[in-house]
């Protein structure tokens, strides 16, 4: 079974028929305004935060899972019958169906009865609105009367609320229409100086804004009665469910094209021009006229769509890469790097799977995702950096998540994860080393927000070791708290109530469950906080650092080890979790991973030890799986982990996050060939064959593939929003191919498999182009370098002469 393909030359995926296993969907906008599109079409918009500006409404639950969007309804008017170019919501038997997903836009059409439709969505770069272009086709050899339906339901704002408070919400909604544009403006009335608006590029022959009058009594989204009569009805939304709906009607001769551009936007107005004037309760549109008045126009829309796609060449164009292998080529230079951007400005808060209501910005999240987008916006990742920081506790700690549109933290989904403040450490030294940028240290940061507490960055990232130093248990490992990177190993929880969220409820006084997890990454962070000190010039505070983690090094080494793997934790009643003394849960992949990138383990053979017993244990044929033997019950002491059905998520699940942890510890004792093979489990585009086990989109990373004792070993869930992204783009182009940044330069280290006769790559680092040649010698790793001919010592590229625009660098593999 085949649903589509890729199309590299283009940067999309097309799929070519709409009945696939999920939604398979795409994002617009990368700014303040984002969409949610499916390849039907489906999905909804909303103004920079996902739960607090929700422009339309999305119903959870749905049956179909993707039902509500952007529809577009064709009717032939000699007749009646009508249709959706996008397949949903009527489901009609269209021809020639494609839905193309591409770099920030999605074009998705068919043909009906000689009728050609095709919708291409997507937002202009620095504008609050999305636009729908249509393109109709009269294919036949007469000519055609046709209707055209827009329609979408507004979302009150609120997203949750919207969904649950209905008895204040069946009375609230408000529009306007005026010629032509449907505003939306409930609430607008009171606090709110936001509306939204739904304009046409043709003078519409009617309206619907109620939704109950545009679709008839009992009636769904497949058989609105404005639709099947070819009518609209002009109706005025008060209170119920606003809906914006335009009827345009098109004449075509045989053959003929016409275009119709809907825009649907967001716009603010300052509170004291809210209203046309004094007591009129009449939106003010003096400014939001001209900006949907530019984008009803032909030229305006085409310009905006060719800018997004040179926008995209310059990201994407930081790092290119022609290897052996096309599968890996397609995510490096395509759609990894594009899910990297997705993450940054999505964290966990909107997708299929994440509701857009549940999770604002995750702390530990946001950081990681960093990793995986430094390279292609560093100013952004500067102010997302500050942003985080700002959020950060005075004793060092962290909320787990903040809100985008406040950027204030909150407790929602829980805090003390003992974990988080180190991510931020990693975060910075990942974007010093690739921006060179020193003064961010300087950048005076608040705690909490509170004003008049602001401290430089580098004081933050202080106290986030500090916090760890703060927090040490019975072995002198650190204390786990709320949880670490598994946000389901809550072994302070000891929750026996139905429905108690794992994630706030604590019984016991966290003084003994300790984590290896964190002290594996404990020592690298304070080795990468010692490095940041020296450079500052700090030699006193860099030595204390490098103390530190020789000290947690050396603890980890006698509490944290097992065997023949690295121990997980110890629980509240001191016992080892991830050891072979236990019956279920003996080895967990997150501790191999983070010790051995941590340096651990490296020169007394025990990450060899740790990775081969990794590959005998929890490797699968579809990826690495989080830990052996999966949980058969449910343990109080363990928390959400055991909660889990084994094979899923966190109990056992193959969650893809981690795995590049172990490809890039590969890497670090010198696999490339089983770096690789892992690397490849992966693969979405390398699982593009075993979709119909898959299931999830061939052209992103899912969070997680059920492991070998869920009953659908294989399956996808949780696509999109994972930091399986930027943790994979980064073990593939700077461990594999080993071309990553470093304060002395940019690095070439290529770990790459055996059989590889080398490759190719494009890396722009600080303004300069490295044009970087790979050749295979010999089968090792050693590298010989030689940079614009001349040969170099070492593998680091010392930084070119200012001005310097490009470099030729070969390296040669031994
Ligand atoms: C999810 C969370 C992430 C966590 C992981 C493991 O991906 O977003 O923060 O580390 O699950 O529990
Ligand atoms: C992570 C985990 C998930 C858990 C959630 C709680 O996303 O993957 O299993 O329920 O965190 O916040």
């Amino acid at each position: 079974m085949r649903y589509g393909h890729f199309d590299d030359k283009r940067r999309e995926y097309v799929i070519s028929r709409p009945d696939t296993p999920l939604p398979w969907i795409n994002y617009l906008g990368c700014e303040d305004y984002f969409g949610i599109i499916s390849h039907t079409a489906g999905g909804y918009s909303f103004y920079r935060d996902a739960r607090l500006r929700r422009l339309t409404r999305y119903r959870y639950n749905n049956v179909p899972f993707d039902t509500g969007g952007r529809y577009i309804y064709l009717r032939d008017n000699v007749d009646g019958s009508f249709w959706s170019p996008s397949w949903q919501p009527t489901r009609h038997a269209v021809e020639d169906y494609s839905c193309r997903h591409g770099m920030g836009y999605s074009i998705i059409g068919s043909t009906f009865h000689h009728i050609k439709a095709e919708t291409l969505y997507f937002v202009p770069l620095g504008e609050n609105l999305e636009i729908w272009r249509l393109l109709i086709t009269n294919l036949r050899r007469k000519p055609a009367r046709l209707s055209v339906f827009s329609c979408i339901e507004f979302c009150l704002w609120d997203a949750q609320d919207d969904a649950t408070n209905f008895q204040r919400n069946f009375s609230t909604g408000e529009v306007e229409i005026d010629r032509g544009v449907i505003y939306h403006k409930t609430e607008y009335r009171e606090r709110r100086n936001h509306f939204a608006y739904f304009a046409c590029s043709v003078k519409p022959a009617g309206y619907d804004t109620q939704r109950d009058t545009f679709l008839g009594p009992y009636r769904n989204w497949d058989r609105p009665v404005v639709v099947e009569r070819g009518r609209s009805a002009n109706s005025r939304a008060h209170g119920w469910a606003p809906i914006g709906s335009h009827h345009v009607r098109v004449n075509l001769k045989a053959g003929e094209i016409r275009e119709i551009v809907f825009v649907l936007g967001y716009h603010e107005n300052s509170d004291d021009r809210k209203f046309t004037r004094a007591g009129s309760q009449t939106i003010n549109k003096v400014t939001v006229k001209p900006t949907i008045a530019r984008y009803l126009k032909h030229n305006a829309v085409e310009r905006a769509y060719t800018e997004l796609g040179r926008h995209w060449d310059r990201l994407l164009g930081v790092y290119q890469a022609k290897t052996p292998d096309r599968h890996t080529d397609r995510m490096i230079n395509i759609w990894n790097a594009y899910q990297c951007m997705a993450t940054f400005n999505m964290s966990r808060s909107a997708s299929f799977y994440e509701s857009g209501i549940g999770r604002g910005l995750g702390f530990r999240d946001s950081n990681q995702d960093l990793l995986g987008f430094v390279q292609m916006v560093p100013e952004r990742a500067r102010e997302r950096i500050l942003d985080l920081a700002a959020t950060q506790l005075v004793t060092g700690g962290a909320y787990h998540q903040y809100q985008p549109l406040t950027k204030r933290g909150n407790n929602d989904i829980g805090s003390n994860f003992n974990d988080d403040p180190l991510w931020l450490v990693l975060g910075v030294a990942a974007y010093l080393k690739e921006t060179g940028d020193w003064a961010i240290l300087d950048e005076p940061v608040p705690y909490d927000n509170q004003p008049g507490s602001a401290r430089p960055l580098y004081e933050h990232l202080e106290r986030s070791i500090q916090y760890t130093l703060d927090r040490l248990g019975p072995h002198g490992l650190p204390l786990i708290g709320r949880a670490d990177w598994n946000d389901c190993l809550n072994l302070n929880c000891f929750s026996d109530t139905p429905g108690q969220s794992f994630q706030t409820t604590t019984n016991k006084d966290g003084k003994t469950a300790e984590s290896v997890f964190i002290g594996g990454m404990f020592v690298l962070a304070a080795n990468e906080l010692a490095a940041i000190a020296g450079r500052r010039g700090s030699e006193i505070n860099a030595q204390g650092y490098r103390e530190a983690a020789l000290k947690m090094s050396a603890t980890v080494g006698t509490s944290g080890w097992d065997g023949a793997w690295f121990l997980r934790a110890y629980d509240d009643f001191g016992n080892k979790v991830g050891s072979n003394e236990c019956v279920e849960g003996k080895i967990f992949i997150e501790p191999q991973g983070f010790c051995i990138i941590a340096g651990i383990g490296l020169e007394n053979g025990r990450a060899g030890m740790a990775l081969d017993s990794v590959n005998r244990h929890l490797a699968t044929t579809h990826g690495i799986m989080l830990q052996q033997p999966a949980f058969s019950q449910y343990y109080l002491h363990l928390g959400e982990i055991s909660s889990y059905p084994p094979g899923y998520k966190e109990n056992a699940g193959i969650f893809c996050h981690n795995n590049p942890w172990i490809m890039i510890a590969e890497t670090m004792v010198g696999h490339g060939d089983r770096a690789f093979d892992y690397y490849r489990l992966i693969n979405p585009s390398a699982r593009e064959k075993l979709v119909a086990l898959h299931r999830c989109e061939p052209y992103v990373y899912a969070q997680m593939i059920a492991g070998k004792d869920a009953p659908t070993h294989g399956e996808a869930k949780n696509s999109w929003l994972t930091g399986t992204a930027a943790w994979n783009y980064v073990a593939i182009t700077q461990h594999i191919l080993g071309i990553r940044p470093t304060y002395e330069g940019l690095m070439v280290a290529p770990v790459i498999p055996a059989a590889w006769k080398g490759f190719s790559a494009i890396r722009m680092f600080k303004g300069v182009r490295y044009n970087i040649l790979v050749k295979r010698r010999g089968r090792g790793n050693k590298v010989h370098l030689s940079v614009e001919g001349r040969k170099v010592d070492g593998n680091v590229i010392p930084p070119p002469p200012r001005g310097t625009t490009t470099v030729a660098v070969v390296a040669v593999l031994d």
